[in-house]
């Protein structure tokens, strides 16, 4: 695949100009749960929990919270706290934290997959929820049949309304958004179905986990919900093991079992975090950090395993196999008029395999004296770079993922084979295309600068829609020429071929997956409300299986 541009459309602009911090002050109240939450170097170097949560991430806060109802639980996060660094806790902060990078610290840890393709991983309590954009949609209803998951539609329909009443906001629409939603219905997106959390086709209003005053909610947030005397959450802890052991005997057979996970401080310390009988080890560490250490562990292909030299304790062929990233594609522009600060909040779901949405970022006028388009601009006091994309759904090109070092910082090498499947090129054909219907709609007029000859355009951050919409080769070529990523990638530990469809990693006792890294599709338009909610899902389900079996 050809070399793709940089992190169109959201981060192209950004490359030419110099970042400001946001200003927003963030409310200094701190959330109750940071009473236990502590730094790794404080535990002791060996401890026992019912259940150790590997990743305090989107689903690992919300799995942890619940099963401290009755249990001691241990969760680890490798990251720090979100609470207090004001570029992750606010919109305007959305761009800085993911520019912002260190190889070992940063919240938001950068990786370029093998496509070419820059990329973002969460490093924080509250995972990538903490530093994402905030979108919040359920699941389409074809996602729990095809998800291989066994799952209770009432008891999924209750966990989302935990995460939702403690974090999900109705967001206001401001003008690029309000534009965008009556630009999606003129191209024939609909109908229009308000504001609504359900995955509709149609055009729609959805939540964020931004609150009315652009403050971020995350999955830290629902850690509130936790028994405080019987949880524990350490922050710096980089988990680097699985600890496994065999049990059974010469006539039942032996199994190997999970019995805790080695971790190390942010001073080089170890620490054995064991679990008690009946207890279990969970990974919540996500679609790149779950399979890898599953691989550091020693689950996986054997051969692979072998020739890193990592002492092979289950062959799992498809550990790491199966992962799968939902292109994105779209234009940017910069508007004649002053446009507000916005994230994901409208989506277009059409019926063609694709769905649109929008962003638009505001660049304070003096940062732009040193960039391109301080000549061309018509001097407003903010300029705006206002962009509209779209995502497949999907994916069906799968990719995969390997080792780069057995030191479990460093990130995998992954790649993720954008387009390899002719489908999907077909699915972004169609996505881009109705961007092309939205742009020509009466609603995208204002955002058009007026030219000499009287004709109105746009101006353009990065390449245009070809001006042949109706060539598929062309479109073909736009989309593999544009690709980048919305950052929904999944999979890495599918249901059925690494976990059963209760998440026990296949023979393994002991031993689950809860994360987007069992997901075989992307779930609704964006992934995280349905992550969330298999968390509390997940919790839930593990209490009553204690209850039942004693
Ligand atoms: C920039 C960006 C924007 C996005 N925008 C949206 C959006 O608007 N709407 C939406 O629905 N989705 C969005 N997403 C996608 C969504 O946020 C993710 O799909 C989801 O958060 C993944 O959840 P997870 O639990 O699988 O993994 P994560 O939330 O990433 O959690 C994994 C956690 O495990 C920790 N961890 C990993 N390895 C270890 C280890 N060895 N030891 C200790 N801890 C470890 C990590 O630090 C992390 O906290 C976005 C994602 C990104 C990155
Ligand atoms: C964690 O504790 C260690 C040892 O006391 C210290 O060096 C480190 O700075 C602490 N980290 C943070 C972020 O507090
Ligand atoms: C779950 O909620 C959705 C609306 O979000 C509804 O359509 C569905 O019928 C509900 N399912 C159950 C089993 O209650
Ligand atoms: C692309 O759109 C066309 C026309 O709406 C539709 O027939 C086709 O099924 C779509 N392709 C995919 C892969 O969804």
């Amino acid at each position: 695949m050809a070399k793709t541009s940089i992190c169109f459309p959201f981060l192209v602009f950004f490359t030419l100009i110099s970042l400001t911090p946001p200003t927003t002050a963030e409310s200094q109240q701190s959330p109750t749960y940071l009473g236990f939450v502590r730094n790794a170097t404080e535990f002791p170097s060996e401890d026992y929990y019912d259940y150790v949560i590997v990743g305090g991430g989107t689903a690992g806060c919300p799995l942890a919270a619940t099963l401290s109802q009755s249990h001691r639980v241990l969760l680890l996060e490798r990251g720090s706290v979100p609470h207090g660094n004001p570029n992750l806790m606010t919109q305007e902060g959305f761009l800085h934290a993911l520019t912002e990078n260190d190889d070992f610290h940063s919240p938001a840890q950068s990786f370029t997959s093998e496509d070419g393709v820059p990329n973002a991983r969460g490093r924080v309590l509250g995972g990538s929820s903490a530093i994402n954009a905030g979108f919040y949609s359920r699941a389409d209803q074809n996602f729990y049949a095809r998800s291989g998951i066994n799952w209770d539609l009432r008891i999924v329909n209750r966990s989302y309304e935990w995460v939702e009443k403690a974090i999900v906001f109705r967001p206001e629409l401001k003008n690029w958004q309000s534009a965008v939603r009556d630009g999606l219905l003129e191209a024939g997106v609909d109908p229009y179905n308000g504001y609504s959390l359900d995955h509709l086709e149609g055009t729609k209003i959805g939540g964020s986990t931004f609150d009315l005053s652009g403050r971020r909610h995350s999955a830290a947030d629902l850690l509130s919900y936790a028994k405080a005397s019987n949880i524990q959450v350490a922050v710096y802890a980089n988990v680097e093991r699985v600890l496994l052991a065999s049990a059974g005997s010469y006539y039942s057979g032996w199994r190997q079992s999970a019995i805790g996970v080695v971790y190390r401080d942010e001073i080089g310390g170890y620490h054995h975090a064991m679990v008690r009988e009946k207890g279990e080890v969970v990974l919540s560490a996500g679609a790149i950090g779950s399979p890898q250490l599953l691989l550091l562990s020693g689950i996986g292909p054997r051969p692979y395993l072998s020739s890193w030299g990592i002492p092979v304790a289950h062959h799992l062929p498809n550990v790491g196999q199966f992962l799968y990233d939902n292109p994105r594609n779209g234009i940017s522009i910069v508007p004649p008029v002053p446009l507000d600060h916005s994230l994901i909040q409208v989506v277009g779901i059409t019926g063609s395999g694709a769905y649109l949405e929008a962003a638009s970022n505001v660049v304070p006028f003096a940062s732009l004296q040193r960039s391109v388009f301080i000549r061309a601009s018509a001097s407003p006091v903010y300029l705006t770079v206002a962009t509209l994309m779209e995502k497949i759904i999907g994916p069906q090109s799968v990719g995969s993922l390997r080792l780069a070092s057995t030191d479990v910082r460093v990130n995998p090498i992954v790649r993720f084979n954008y387009f390899s499947n002719p489908g999907d090129l077909e699915r972004c054909v169609n996505g881009t295309r109705k961007i092309g219907d939205v742009l020509r709609s009466r609603s995208m007029e204002d955002f058009r600068f007026r030219q000499w000859y009287g004709g109105r355009d746009f101006r353009y951050v990065g390449p245009a829609l070809p001006i042949d919409q109706s060539n598929d080769v062309l479109m073909g070529e736009f989309c593999r020429r544009t690709v980048s990523t919305i950052w929904h990638y999944h999979g890495g530990c599918l249901v059925g071929r690494v976990v059963d469809r209760n998440l026990r990693v296949m023979g393994i006792d002991s031993l689950r997956v809860v994360d987007g890294s069992v997901f075989t599709i992307s779930p609704g338009t964006n992934p995280q409300a349905t992550v969330l909610m298999l968390g509390r899902y997940f919790g839930m389900k593990m209490l009553r299986e204690r209850t039942k079996h004693g």
